[in-house]
């Protein structure tokens, strides 16, 4: 899979691991176009195509010594391209090259200081005063130097920490450059890309706009295009990039699943049709999504019911327009390397997100997806050039099944209604004492259980409203906002105050993992 305007890129070997995606959005901060493709797939390559400059190998959770499962075409390490290796890579070059990797006495895990041994281009502007902080996710560690390999860094742990062999051009690090709890890890990345693969700047998201544009109009011909609106970040720039590219030829389903924050149906219609002139096909189906809900407690068959009958709504209104040959989604590229269908590498699944993966490939439609190559800070730019609010492009996320995970157990419209005032509440909180922007995600969800309160003179028995607010680079990990005691008693008060089924409020402290960031 390529851009259709092959760029000169950096190709990054995913072995699995969660800071893959980082490495990508890292590289691409710095303006440079890079892609990810799996050990699986690269291992079946003979070549590499000649708008690969520098290739990085991921870290991941294998072993370099368990033979069968790792995949790697070692012929790479030829082919005169610079190589990075993070972590499991650096492990893995260090090996093929006639090294020696073994379990580590002690494993490194989280901050470790690293200090230099010998100078490097790949490490210019990094050490201060022959140090860095860095960090560290580790039970092996490379044991012995292949031969013309030079020791660049070493830690307390790692004494082959960093090394490179200039002459092939291969380059391995023990530490993640690509987090931010790695200093300067940013310069790491700077220093491979543009002094030792020789890359310049090809990328911006800004940039974008008048090439999908120009893409989009060309796919789509004289067709009608039909997009499923949700109103969140992604579907509204596909919306707004579409309706720029062909106008009326594009139709927006959105529909009100019921499930929705209140009157976000309201705020969608109101933005899509009657401000942008978009045509908008507006689908009522709370009844529907309530009665197949009825006594559905499992979150797993939640989700499933919804993503079904979603798309058998969507389905049934696409058929009534003629001439459609189109459907556009927002897939993003994170989607894609989720979904598998890029990298196909060892992610267990831990929940089944509806809309990732899309509607059904046998209504016969061709896709239109033209996000897929971006990263979700990308699409909020492309967004911006493309004049949507800010309103809709900073939104925090919110997933398809919507309300319905955020009310373990059963899904009845009276506790529906309830969530959506307590949520209203938090949200309105949160921008009136201006922390909405400094917030990755924030809800209010409630629990399935009542508890005692008094309130005047009187005993009240109502739900327990569950409060979560997370800071995050991308979702994949998260760590709870740190609210001050002030806000807390305020918004604990104005919920319980003001709505009637909540007597008790509870802020979840838990990080992502062990948690995930929604509750079902
Ligand atoms: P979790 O709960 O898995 O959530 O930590 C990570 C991010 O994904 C969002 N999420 C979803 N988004 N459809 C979506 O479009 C879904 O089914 C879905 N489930 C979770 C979640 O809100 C968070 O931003």
């Amino acid at each position: 899979m390529h851009l259709e305007d092959r760029l000169n890129k950096i190709l990054i070997i995913d072995f699995g691991s969660q800071f893959t995606q980082l490495i990508a959005r890292k590289i691409r901060e710095l303006g440079v176009y890079c892609e990810i493709i799996s050990h699986n797939k690269i291992s079946k390559k003979k070549y590499l195509d000649d708008d690969i400059k520098g290739l990085i190998l991921s870290g991941g959770p294998l072993n370099v010594y368990q033979n069968k499962k790792v995949k790697f075409n070692k012929k790479i390490l030829n082919q005169n391209i610079p190589i990075l290796g993070i972590c499991f890579g650096h492990q893995i070059i260090s090996k093929v090259m006639g090294g020696k990797v073994k379990q580590s006495k002690s494993r490194e895990f989280g901050l470790a200081k690293v200090k230099q041994v010998k100078n490097s281009i790949l490490t210019k502007n990094f050490f201060t005063k022959g140090e860095s902080n860095v960090w560290m996710s580790h039970a092996d560690e490379v044991t012995k130097l292949p031969k013309n390999f030079d020791v660049i860094a070493k830690s307390s742990n790692s004494k082959l920490c960093v090394v490179e062999n200039t002459k092939k051009n291969l380059y391995g690090i023990q530490f993640h450059p690509e987090v931010t709890h790695t200093n300067k890890g940013k310069i790491i990345l700077k220093n491979f890309v543009f002094d030792i693969c020789k890359l310049r700047k090809n990328w911006s998201a800004k940039d974008q706009k008048a090439k999908l544009i120009k893409e989009v109009r060309k796919k789509v011909g004289n067709s009608k295009v039909i997009c499923a609106l949700s109103g969140g970040v992604d579907s509204s720039v596909v919306a707004k990039l579409l309706s720029k590219a062909i106008g009326k030829k594009l139709i927006c389903i959105f529909v009100n699943t019921g499930l929705l924050r209140k009157n976000e149906e309201k705020q969608v219609v109101n933005t899509f049709k009657n401000k942008f002139k978009i045509n908008l096909i507006y689908v009522n189906a709370e009844k529907d999504f309530l009665s197949k809900l009825k006594n559905i407690s499992d979150p797993e068959k939640k989700r499933k019911i919804i993503g079904n009958l979603f798309i058998k709504i969507f389905e049934k209104y696409a058929k009534k327009i003629k001439n459609v040959k189109f459907l556009a989604q927002g897939t993003l590229y994170p989607d894609l390397i989720e979904s598998k269908s890029v990298t196909g590498s060892q992610t267990s699944k831990i929940k089944s997100h509806h809309n990732v993966g899309g509607l059904p490939k046998k209504m016969n439609l061709n896709l239109v997806e033209p996000l897929k190559y971006l990263f979700k800070d990308e699409v909020r730019k492309l967004g911006l050039e493309l004049n949507l609010n800010k309103e809709i492009i900073s939104r925090h996320p919110f997933p398809g099944p919507g309300l319905a995970i955020r009310m373990p157990g059963l899904i009845t419209k009276e506790k529906i209604n309830i969530l959506k005032e307590a949520d209203y509440y938090f949200i309105k909180a949160l921008k009136d004492n201006k922390l909405y922007h400094k917030i990755w995600q924030a809800y209010a969800a409630l629990l399935p259980v009542k508890t005692v309160g008094v309130m005047g003179d009187n005993r009240t028995y109502e739900y327990l409203c569950l409060l979560r607010a997370i800071t995050s680079e991308d979702g994949m990990t998260a760590d709870f906002f740190e609210f001050k005691k002030t806000f807390m008693q305020s918004i604990s008060n104005q919920i319980v105050n003001n709505i009637r089924g909540i007597n008790r409020v509870v802020y979840d402290v838990t990080s992502k993992p062990p948690s995930t960031i929604e509750l079902e």
